[in-house]
């Protein structure tokens, strides 16, 4: 089997955050651009800061990288850059978070983010084929009030967007705090998705289901701990959009060959792959798909279910409840 085997596989990507797909030679270009100052000297400096101990020490500099982004075509370029290289890896369908805290609190307004995300959304539905939507993602280290007051400011900007999640910090952030946000959001018509299980316990994943009714579970590779979470996840068919390469990357797990996937997978659990923050972790989804199918030996087989999965798991696919 060679890559271009399994770039041939048509696939969704489901877990990718638009700003961590931020290069550093974008954000070099951009940060001249705008007049911001980066705490690098050059593209070199950048990449030898992307060694991680933890999720919150990518996170402090995922939030810096963020700051070069201003204009509408600055959000635009970002996310034509993304789907350019998501097509190039055969992924024909894209779920996408994005972070809009991160932008509102430097006193970007949604219009000018959402703008231009839809810009270059339309334009390679049009120009590579690839379809695209968007998942508004809670930041849960802010209050749960802020969460509250970020869905009803982008109640009248939600053309394109097809779910609200929630990320950042996990631990010490459970999903309950976040009923309110999400209660909101339902009423908006939006679906729900949440991180939970990457850093966090079984519990979390728990609570997410519960408490904010998600309906794929971002990462979730804690639940092996679990063996009642593990049969629910089976029985009720929830997808879990797992990272391998970001697993590895955070230190969620010491190496490839140390993750939970074939126990997940060999437990019936309905899994995909995907890339969460390529430009910091090292990889697009298709090096995600590589990595896997060399680090565990499987087939072409294993690695068409597996995408498979992830056309299936995609809202676009699934009907609401
Ligand atoms: N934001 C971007 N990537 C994330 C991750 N892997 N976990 C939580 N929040 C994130
Ligand atoms: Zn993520």
């Amino acid at each position: 089997m060679t890559d271009e085997d399994l770039v041939s596989l048509p696939k969704a990507e489901l877990h990718v955050h638009i700003e961590g797909t931020l290069e550093p030679e974008l954000m070099f270009d951009l940060a001249a651009r705008n007049g911001v100052e980066l705490p690098f000297g050059d593209v070199e400096a950048v990449k030898r800061a992307y060694r991680f101990t933890d999720l919150q020490s990518f996170l402090d500099i995922y939030y810096q990288g963020a700051a070069v982004l201003r204009t509408r075509d600055d959000f635009a370029e970002l996310m034509a850059a993304y789907l350019r290289r998501a097509a190039a890896d055969g992924v024909v369908h894209a779920e996408i978070f994005f972070d809009p805290q991160t932008h509102t609190h430097r006193g970007i307004g949604f219009e000018t983010f959402m703008g231009g995300f839809r810009d270059a959304m339309e334009d390679a539905r049009r120009n590579l084929g690839i379809t695209s939507q968007l998942i508004l993602c809670f930041l849960r280290h802010l209050p749960p009030e802020d969460a509250v007051a970020t869905i009803e400011a982008a109640a009248d900007h939600l053309e394109g967007v097809v779910a609200v999640g929630l990320d950042s910090s996990e631990v010490g952030f459970p999903p309950e705090l976040f009923v309110g946000a999400y209660d909101r959001a339902r009423r908006l018509g939006l679906r729900a998705v949440a991180h939970a299980g990457e850093e966090g316990p079984p519990h979390y994943i728990w609570r997410a289901l519960d408490d904010l009714g998600v309906e794929r579970v971002d990462h979730g590779v804690r639940c092996l701990e679990d063996p009642q979470l593990v049969e629910r996840l089976r029985r009720e068919r929830i997808p879990l959009t797992v990272c391998p390469l970001s697993n590895v990357a955070l230190k969620v797990v010491d190496r490839l060959e140390d993750h939970p996937l074939p126990k997940m997978v060999d437990a019936g659990l309905f899994v995909t792959i995907n890339s969460d923050d390529p430009a910091y972790f090292g990889g697009y989804v298709g090096d995600n798909y590589a990595a896997v199918a060399k680090t565990f030996g499987w087939d072409l087989t294993r690695m068409a279910e597996l995408a498979a999965n992830s056309l299936e798991a995609s809202f676009q696919a699934r009907s609401g409840a």
